[in-house]
């Protein structure tokens, strides 16, 4: 009895027609001599009648169904009397009457229930995952996972991109996690490790002349997880060669642009507004912004340079910054509601948050009203007015920008000031090559060691590394850094003068990177290219809180997934062939369900 349609598909058009349907048993209602069942399948719900007086032993059959039986059923396609028609559905009009019933598979009652509003909690979920892939909710995700890659193949297929695959045993890659490590069985004592991206291998392809390549890559990172970030994720992984940077943005933009468009109708901008990375973090206070809403951060320094506040002072006087956010409105803040605002500052690294609440006149109202001068101020905010609350933070840059940027976010949520229908990307671009890491007493390259400096400030690798940008592009979307790329660098000559920089000496260099700097030697095209990640967009256009949403088989805050139970121990034998032993002695069963 093969099914004739799916359960989302029958109205009008097929009443009288007889129809064979498969699926689960979502609902079950017993009216006496009339048995209805909710018939489910991937594409919706049709409801089916059993009626004793029609056909007394397949009603009788029905009367042994139970919530998630996996049953077949033919019958005949009917409206649905007057009244009991179901707007909600869109089977909603018509109903079948069954004639015949076969039970393919009977379910114990399950740990949850197959809705989309009834709270579960995730351990539970991730455990059942199958039965949270039966649920619309998640059902709907797998769909959007698809259409996006499908849609992004097809324009990247169009524009003569070759989709390639690269090894998962491979060789440790630099993006700064820590690498998940493979031992070899046949080459005792030595690993692989999986890549934390194709970072080399799509560039060894561009020496290889492919010209265009993308994949949906799979990347390890062994790195503390978060909302927006997991061990094991995908990126739309593209390089392409003979290529400037307007082209990979121009690129980047039309393929996201149309992502948007043909799965969810939305215009994007055309195009995307583009910022340095000097002025994105000194307006925002970080690198991947929320424009949804401004509250930018408000530079103080003039004013506080020539403010009587010590702390102010004291903090132009040392190479620091005093900046601050103004909250319309929040004059009428109360007290315990500001003290709330700092706590949550000094939890974010601050030493303190000075507010001060602008009354009429511009009379100041603030613990250290004194030592300020309103004028002053008013001529330092001209956009500010009697009503809002300034936060101030004194401090070097780096805690002044991450302190700022981190409140004006949680202002933002705390004041509703987030509107969820707009969408805002942008660009970073002008980052710099390098950070001076003061633990390390090192530089370090703020993307990868491969990436290009600017042709104009190669001459000041040496003398002012700080100095020398990079050419290098984010893509920020809502907040969240959506991906990151850069034009690289072609020369094993440039390659080397940044590796030494990076204080990756000649035969570190040659053991890690070797093939890629032979490569560099041996006819190496300009190239350059970008990653999405692909988790983080489908987390964004399907409108989900958590990226272990759209990944389908995720892991936990503990890096395990709970339904396998990975990781896991193995057995004596199998370390053995692999000549490893173990110096991990257990204390206790590790817990299983943290989130
Ligand atoms: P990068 O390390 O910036 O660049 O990664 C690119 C994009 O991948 C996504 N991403 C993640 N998503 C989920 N979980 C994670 N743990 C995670 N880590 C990164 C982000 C990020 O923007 N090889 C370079 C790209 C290039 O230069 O072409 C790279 O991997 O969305
Ligand atoms: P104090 O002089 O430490 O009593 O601080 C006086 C006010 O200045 C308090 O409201 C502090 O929260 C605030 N404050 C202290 N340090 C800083 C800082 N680095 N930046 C901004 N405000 C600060």
């Amino acid at each position: 009895m093969p099914r004739t349609h799916r359960c989302g598909e029958l109205g009008r058009d097929h009443i009288d027609q007889t129809v064979n349907l498969t699926g689960w048993v979502h609902g079950r209602r017993d009216h006496g001599g009339i048995i209805f069942i909710d018939l489910r399948d991937r594409q919706g719900i049709t409801q089916i009648v059993f009626d004793s007086e029609e056909d007394g032993s397949c009603h009788q059959q029905a009367d042994q169904l139970r919530h998630e039986y996996v049953i077949e059923i033919a019958g005949r396609v009917t409206l649905r009397p007057e009244g009991s028609e179901n707007p909600h559905l869109a089977t909603g009009e018509i109903e079948v009457r069954a004639t015949t019933l076969r039970i393919l598979n009977e379910s114990k009652p399950l740990p949850f229930s197959i809705e989309d509003d009834v709270h579960t909690s995730e351990p539970l979920r991730l455990k059942y995952r199958y039965l949270d892939f039966r649920r619309p909710r998640m059902n709907k995700l797998l769909e959007l996972r698809h259409q996006i890659s499908f849609q992004v193949r097809t324009f990247l297929h169009h524009r003569d991109f070759l989709e390639i695959e690269t090894p998962i045993l491979t060789k440790s890659t630099p993006e700064g996690a820590r690498d998940y490590l493979v031992p070899s069985r046949v080459n005792p004592g030595e690993f692989f490790a999986l890549p934390q991206s194709p970072q080399l291998f799509k560039q060894i392809l561009m020496v290889g002349g492919t010209d265009r390549y993308f994949q949906m890559a799979r990347c390890f990172r062994d790195e503390d997880l978060r909302l927006d970030r997991q061990p094991e994720f995908t990126q739309i992984d593209l390089e392409m060669s003979f290529i400037d940077r307007e082209e990979v943005l121009d690129l980047t933009e039309q393929m996201i642009r149309e992502v948007f468009q043909e799965t969810k109708g939305i215009d994007l901008p055309d195009p995307f507004p583009r910022y340095t990375y000097h002025e994105i973090v000194s307006r925002y206070g970080t690198d991947k912004p929320d424009l949804r809403f401004d509250l930018p951060l408000e530079d103080l320094s003039t004013f506080a340079r020539s403010s009587d506040f010590k702390v102010f002072r004291h903090a132009m006087e040392s190479d620091g910054l005093v900046k601050g956010l103004v909250v319309k409105g929040g004059a009428e803040f109360a007290r315990n509601r500001i003290d709330n605002l700092v706590e949550e500052a000094k939890s974010y690294g601050a030493k303190g948050l000075a507010w001060v609440k602008i009354i009429d006149d511009w009379k100041l109202d603030s613990v250290i009203a004194k030592f300020l001068n309103p004028i002053e101020l008013q001529r330092a905010l001209p956009q500010a007015q009697p009503g809002d609350l300034l936060l101030c933070v004194a401090d070097k840059p780096s805690v002044v920008h991450n302190v700022l940027g981190r409140l004006r976010l949680h202002l933002g949520t705390e004041l509703n000031l987030i509107n969820f229908d707009r969408w805002e990307p942008l660009w970073v671009v002008d980052f710099p090559m390098f950070e001076y890491d003061h633990e390390s007493k090192r530089y370090v390259a703020l993307h990868h060691p491969f990436t290009s400096p600017a042709p104009q400030d190669i001459p000041f690798l040496d003398s002012e590394p700080l100095k020398v940008q990079a050419q290098a592009y984010d893509l920020v979307l809502n907040g969240f850094e959506l991906g990151g790329g850069s034009i690289r660098i072609h020369s094993a000559a440039l390659q080397q003068q940044v590796f030494d920089l990076l204080g990756i000496q000649k035969e570190e260099a040659s053991k890690k990177f070797g093939f890629l700097l032979e490569a560099l030697e041996l006819g190496a095209p300009p190239h350059g290219g970008i990653a999405l990640g692909l988790d983080r967009l489908i987390m964004l256009i399907g409108k989900t809180e958590s990226i272990r949403d759209v990944i389908p088989f995720p892991k936990t805050q503990k890096a395990q997934c709970l339904m396998t139970e990975a990781p896991s121990n193995v057995s004596h034998d199998q370390l053995k062939e692999l000549h490893i032993r173990s110096t991990w002695t257990p204390t206790e069963n590790k817990p299983k369900d943290e989130l």
